[in-house]
């Protein structure tokens, strides 16, 4: 099954709930919530209390992306505002193992994240217990870039590892994909698909109907 994940970075905050519900108009299967600290990636983006309150405005699955130093700090709180799938930096969490596992007893899924130049065999030990690995297709901490297509080999890479090994767990991509690259990644074996700028540039409501039509085909 193949996911659409629009992240409300690149929405009108001003008119955020009204924008989401054109989301939702349009079929979408989680909303992505980037979260920036500024010390992780040089951006600041939101935290906690728009979370509570987009939590009140959706039913949608909430996948929140932690480009946050040290995140192990703040997986209850997210939690608690309403989180359902969160997803850590290999690069910026010290207790990964721990922090999966706290996240798991909390009832919620985990995911574990790589920038661009982490290499797939960090994940390796993780198999079996990440309910998801969110490859960047972007340096993190900025909407609107483009695709990196080195980024293609180890969404390939990965996949063919986790099937040799006999898992089926959820492949996201995250950053610069659009109308014309997003069945690259799809085909390289990504099932979460994560975008801002495509959805939120234009008619929402269209763009977001686009791709969750494109998407049944692999379902
Ligand atoms: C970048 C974020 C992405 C970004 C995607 O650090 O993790 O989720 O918002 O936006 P687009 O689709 O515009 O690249
Ligand atoms: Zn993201």
């Amino acid at each position: 099954m193949v996911i659409l994940s629009p992240s409300i970075l690149a929405s009108d905050f001003t008119i955020l709930g009204e924008q989401m519900k054109q989301v939702e108009a349009g079929g979408n299967d989680y909303f992505h919530f980037d979260v920036m600290d500024g010390m992780f990636v040089p951006n600041i983006s939101f935290g906690i209390p728009v979370l509570v309150s987009v939590r009140k405005n959706t039913k949608k699955i909430l996948d929140v992306h932690l480009m946050v130093e040290a995140p192990e700090r703040y997986i209850d709180k997210f939690i608690d505002a309403g989180a359902d799938i969160i997803t850590v930096h290999q690069e910026a969490c010290k207790p990964l193992r721990e922090t999966v596992e706290h996240i798991h007893e909390r009832g919620k899924k985990a995911g574990i994240a790589i920038k661009p130049g982490t290499q797939i065999d960090v994940l390796d030990e993780f198999f079996g217990l990440a309910d998801m690995f969110l490859v960047m297709t972007v340096e993190p901490g900025f909407g609107g870039q483009k695709y990196m297509d080195i980024c293609t080999e180890k969404i390939k890479m990965l996949r063919t590892r986790l099937n040799d090994r006999g898992f089926d767990t959820d492949i996201q991509v995250d950053g610069g994909i659009t109308r014309d690259n997003v069945e690259i990644p799809i085909s390289a074996g990504a099932n979460v698909i994560v975008m801002g700028s495509s959805i939120f540039k234009g008619s929402i409501t269209d763009n977001t109907k686009y791709f969750s039509e494109l998407f049944k085909k692999y379902n």
